[in-house]
């Protein structure tokens, strides 16, 4: 058996990527873009936008919301879950991403099942009360208000509602006592509350590849 190193693993998720995954000319593209216009790198590995736009497809997801747009790359790969009549929802703080997001949309042939919400996540989820409940949600933004957003997609869920809460490994980091890292304590306190509170039912998997030693939670609202 080979040693499990991260090259063997990222040799392995490639793999895993070319046989399932089929990324087309504007996935590629969304993932460049981030380079190309200055965004950090974190979009989400390809096997894990896929698993995104499966789930919303398992759920017959309507309506999908998204903490954190970055450049859109798995804003595509849910919005090509849905039905036209389908609606993302995805929440950027940085105006200059939402005008990468804007444009990857468009380019995916997209950007009219999305809507981009410009602002604090804080800010902006408190508006979307009287709109319809979502029946996915995405959170993947700034980690230190990780419970404030899983709050509020219990609140703009309904029992059945899917939660994927996003980096929850980060490194290993996780379980270091010593990190004094505020991402590190925004994951844990989301975590800590996927366990306790009656809202959800969760549990999480850790991730190797080419994004490194991740993972994501997964919760369904009860
Ligand atoms: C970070 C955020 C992410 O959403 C991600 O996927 C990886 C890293 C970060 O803020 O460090
Ligand atoms: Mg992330």
């Amino acid at each position: 058996m080979d040693e499990p190193t991260a090259e063997r693993w990222n040799d392995v998720d490639t793999y895993l990527t070319e046989t399932l995954v089929e990324e087309d000319g504007a996935l590629r593209a969304a993932v460049a873009s981030l380079a190309t216009e200055g965004l950090p790198l974190i979009e989400v590995a390809p096997l894990n936008g896929k698993l995104l736009h499966l789930l919303a497809r398992m759920v017959r997801a309507e309506r999908v919301l998204e903490i954190g747009t970055l450049g859109a790359y798995s804003t595509i790969w849910l919005a090509r879950a849905l039905a036209a009549s389908g609606r993302v929802v995805t929440i950027e703080a940085e105006p200059h991403n939402a005008r990468v997001a804007r444009h990857n949309l468009e380019r995916a042939g997209v950007a009219d099942r999305v809507d981009i919400c410009i602002g604090r996540a804080a800010d902006v989820l408190p508006t979307l009360v009287d709109e319809d409940p979502f029946d996915l949600v995405f959170i993947d933004a700034d980690k230190e208000s990780n419970t404030v957003y899983l709050d509020w997609a219990a609140k703009l869920g309904h029992p059945g509602t899917v939660v994927v809460l996003d980096n929850i490994g980060r490194d290993g980091e996780i379980v270091r006592d010593d990190s004094t890292d505020p991402k590190v304590n925004g994951t844990r306190a989301g975590l800590r509350m996927l366990g306790e509170d009656p809202r959800f039912d969760a549990t999480a998997l850790q991730t190797v590849g080419i994004k490194g030693w991740d993972g994501i939670a997964l919760a369904l609202v009860v």
